[in-house]
C-alpha cells in the first residue's frame, strides 16, 4: 500500500444489449431502479467504503450525461472526475483508461451495474479497503453461477482457481463486480492479453494476483443482497426489492447526499441545502426528515 488514500473508479460503459431497445440511446446505469439512477447505487458503495475520490468511466456519448448527474462530487464532500471509454474493451481497460487518474495510489473498481445492500456492506468493504494487501475480491454465494467470475477456495479457504463464466463451475461462489487493488494493478492490466471475445479480463488480471499469492477474497453472505440489473426481468426485480426494503424502513438506500452526511463529509447546513434544491419534492422531503430526526446522527458511519 502507498501513503495516499485509495481511489475508486466506478466502470459505467458497456453496450448494454440484453436491455435493447431501452438502452439504445442511454446507458443502463442512467436508468432508474426504482427511485434512483442506477448509478447512485455503485458510488455510494465506494462512499460506504470511505472512497472519496473517485473516476467515473463511461461512453462517449454518456459521460457527458453522467457528469451532468453527478457533477464534480463537491456537492457530497467527494471529488468525481471523468475519462471516456472509446470501445467496451474489456472491464479491465478501467485501469488503463484511468491511469493518470490512479497515480500512485490504490483503486477500488466497482461495476456502475452492481447493487450491493446489506449491513456487513460497509464494515467488510471499508476493511478490505483499508488491508488490501494486493487484490481483494468480495464473492455472493449464487445458485446459478455460469454466468460470473467463480471463485474456488482451498481448504483453507484460500483463494485456488478463478474462471470467467465457467460451463462447470466448480464452486457456487461468485465474483462479484468489487473490487481493490494495490498500485501494481496498472501494470498488469497493460500486461494481460485480450480473450476470445476481444476484452481485457479482469478475470485475468485477478488470476496474475492469485499466482502472485496475493489475492484475497471476502465472503459475503447471505445475508446481504448482490442483484443483478442485466436483464428486464433482473431490472425490474432490483426495482422492487429497493421499493421494498425503503417503504418499509423509512430509509433510502443508495442516497448519496445522506451517506455523504452521516460519513461526515458534509454537515447538516449543506444536507439542508442539497434538500431545498429538491423542495417540493418527495426526495427533497426525504432529506428534511433525516434533519429533523433526533435519533438519526451524521457520523455515523464514518469511523
Ligand atoms: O457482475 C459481476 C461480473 O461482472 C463478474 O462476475 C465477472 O467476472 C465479470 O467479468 C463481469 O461479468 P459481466 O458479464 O457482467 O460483464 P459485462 O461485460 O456485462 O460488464 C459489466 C459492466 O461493465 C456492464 O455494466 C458494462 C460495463 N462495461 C463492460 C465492459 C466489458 C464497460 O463499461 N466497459 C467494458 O469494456
Amino acid at each position: 500500500m502507498t501513503g495516499t488514500a485509495t481511489k475508486g473508479i466506478v466502470l459505467a460503459g458497456g453496450r448494454n444489449l440484453r436491455l435493447h431497445p431501452v438502452t439504445v440511446s442511454v446507458c443502463k446505469q442512467l436508468l432508474p431502479v426504482y427511485d434512483k439512477p442506477m448509478v447512485y447505487y455503485p458510488l455510494t458503495t465506494l462512499m460506504l467504503g470511505g472512497v472519496r475520490d473517485v473516476l467515473l468511466v463511461s461512453t462517449p456519448r454518456d459521460t457527458p450525461r453522467l457528469e451532468e448527474l453527478l457533477g464534480d462530487g463537491s456537492q457530497w464532500g467527494m471529488q468525481i472526475r471523468y475519462a471516456v471509454q472509446n470501445e467496451p474493451r474489456g472491464i479491465a481497460e478501467a485501469f488503463i483508461v484511468g491511469r493518470s487518474f490512479i497515480g500512485e495510489s490504490a483503486v477500488a473498481l466497482i461495476l456502475g451495474d452492481n447493487i450491493f445492500f446489506g449491513s456487513e456492506l460497509s464494515q467488510k468493504a471499508r476493511a478490505a479497503i483499508h488491508g488490501n494487501r494486493g487484490a481483494t475480491v468480495f464473492t455472493y454465494p449464487v445458485q446459478d453461477p455460469r454466468h460470473f467470475g467463480v471463485l474456488q477456495l482451498d481448504a483453507n479457504g484460500r483463494p485456488l482457481a478463478i474462471e470467467e463464466k465457467p460451463p462447470k463451475p466448480k464452486s457456487n461462489l461468485a465474483v462479484t463486480g468489487l473490487y481493490v487493488y494495490d498500485n501494481n494493478v496498472v501494470e498488469i492490466a497493460e500486461s494481460v492479453t485480450p480473450s476470445d471475445r476481444g476484452e481485457l479480463e479482469i478475470t485475468d488480471v485477478n488470476r496474475v494476483y492469485l499466482r502472485q499469492g496475493r489475492l484475497d477474497a471476502v465472503q459475503f453472505g447471505r445475508g446481504m443482497a448482490w442483484l443483478d440489473t442485466g436483464t428486464p426481468e433482473s431490472l425490474l426485480q432490483a426495482s422492487l426489492f429497493v421499493q421494498t426494503i425503503e417503504h418499509r424502513q423509512g430509509f433510502k438506500i443508495a442516497c448519496p447526499e445522506e451517506v455523504a452526511w452521516r460519513m461526515g463529509w458534509i454537515g447538516d447546513e449543506e444536507l439542508a441545502g442539497l434538500a431545498s434544491s429538491f423542495s417540493g419534492r418527495p426526495y427533497g422531503s426525504y432529506l428534511e426528515t433525516l434533519l429533523a430526526d433526533p435519533s438519526s446522527t451524521a457520523n455515523g458511519y464514518a469511523d
